[in-house]
């Protein structure tokens, strides 16, 4: 079942008498995981106030593009944060405009930009829906009809409109789906099909050396960069398996997780696993080194000095990209400066076909933050996937490694 789980859904509402639905579609996408944020239009706060809006979204409601505050700062006391057009755009997983009245539609189709929300469609590089709601004359007029196909051919998805009785009091065709089914289309959005049927194993989080039964090594690795890969491959259609060591994060949806603590666990359940799968991804941060011989009983701090001898850990991501057949074998390189060259030592040294190369050390950015960005090194040459929320990241990460099979599949026929 597809999921809304961690999504950030931008929904816009323009001027129409169906907008009177949209708190109720804020709740279910809500229901369903997502973060939403709406974006009113001059003509929609005619029919629905940016207080409710507020009130069921728990989040900032929009509706200037130039220079004021989002409403809520108004009516929420001050807690939100202004944010730029483009920064909204960017955070936005998807944009769903329910309802889109015949004017919006029209304005869309000719790339204006003479609003928030328009200017939002054509800023946003994450998908864009519409559910379109007006009376059945105007959603079968020519122009509205032309300037539907022309949003469908520049890839906007369509949700609806549904056919039945309409506020006017005629019946036909233009009236909004109903919430909940906006809301379940909205994470089909997210279903990319890309990787169906084929086996991913992933590492993720820091792993935990013990030092004595109390204590360990351990590393920053929140663990969210490979839980959202993992997120981002079984939404593409894959049968993914998670190893993950310790972290606070909740298993992702539709993934099969294996929680190991050190990196000999690490690279057991690793092996158990990789079989038969097609792709691999080291996004754990694994210690490098584990104390020889672990201390049965707690340490007592007796004397002044103590010296742990540290023995080197196996190197997971090398002994995958060794194996016959090998799957398509994704390693990362956190890096404090020089993410490019290291990352290419790291592609050479390890074997494998691409390096996610990432700046660490600087705020922001990296172990615990929300965003990163990824230089992809591989030995054909390198693309960066600019700083963006780390779920969105692992999504465009995801494509690439994709795209990447496609053309070795394609390869391979051409070959036979
Ligand atoms: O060698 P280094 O730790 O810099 O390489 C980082 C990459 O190698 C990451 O993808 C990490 O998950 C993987 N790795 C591993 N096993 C280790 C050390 C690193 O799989 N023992």
């Amino acid at each position: 079942m597809a999921t809304l789980v961690n999504k950030r859904i931008l929904l816009g509402i323009t001027g129409g008498i169906a907008a009177y639905k949209s708190p109720d579609l804020v709740r279910r996408l809500r229901e369903g995981g997502a973060e939403v944020r709406c974006v009113l239009t001059r003509a929609a706060a005619e029919f629905i106030t940016p207080l409710t809006l507020h009130a069921v979204s728990d989040q900032p409601v929009y509706q200037n593009l130039f220079g004021e505050q989002p409403t809520s700062e108004v009516v929420s006391g001050g807690e939100a944060k202004a944010m730029e057009h483009i920064e909204l755009a960017r955070w936005a997983d998807a944009v769903v405009v329910a309802p889109a009245s015949a004017d919006f539609i029209a304005r869309l189709a000719q790339g204006r930009a003479d609003d928030l929300l328009t200017t939002l469609c054509l800023a946003a590089d994450a998908p864009v829906a519409i559910a379109p709601a007006m009376n059945q004359q105007m959603w079968q007029n020519p122009a509205t009809q032309s300037n539907v196909e022309t949003l469908r051919r520049n890839g906007l998805h369509l949700f609806g409109p549904g056919d039945g009785s309409q506020a006017c009091g005629e019946v036909g065709p233009g009236r909004m789906l109903e919430p909940v089914d906006i809301a379940r289309l909205t994470a089909g959005l997210f279903e990319s099909g890309e990787l169906e049927g084929l086996g991913v194993v992933i590492t993720a989080g820091p792993t935990w050396e013990a030092i004595d039964p109390v204590r360990g090594i351990t590393n920053k690795s929140s663990g969210k960069m490979g839980y959202a890969i993992a997120a981002a491959a079984a939404e593409a259609g894959a049968r993914v398996t998670l190893i993950s060591g310790p972290t606070a994060l909740a298993d992702p949806d539709r993934v099969k997780v294996v929680r190991v603590a050190s990196a000999q666990e690490m690279y057991d359940a690793v092996h158990t696993q990789v079989h038969g799968a097609q792709v691999f991804i080291a996004a754990a941060a694994v210690a490098d080194y584990r104390p020889v011989a672990p201390a049965t009983t707690k340490i007592k701090k007796k004397s002044e000095h103590l010296t742990l001898e540290l023995v080197r850990t196996p190197d997971i991501l090398a002994s995958v990209a060794a194996l016959t057949p090998a799957p398509f074998a994704v390693g990362f390189a956190a890096e404090t400066e020089n993410v490019e060259a290291n990352a290419r030592t790291k592609l050479a040294a390890k074997k494998v076909d691409l390096i996610a190369g990432n700046l660490v050390g600087v705020p922001d950015r990296g172990f615990e933050a929300e965003d990163n960005g990824l230089l992809l090194v591989e030995a054909t040459g390198v693309t960066e996937l600019p700083i963006q929320p780390k779920t969105k990241l692992a999504r465009a990460l995801i494509h690439h490694v994709a795209q990447r099979l496609a053309a070795r599949r394609g390869q391979t026929r051409e070959r036979a």
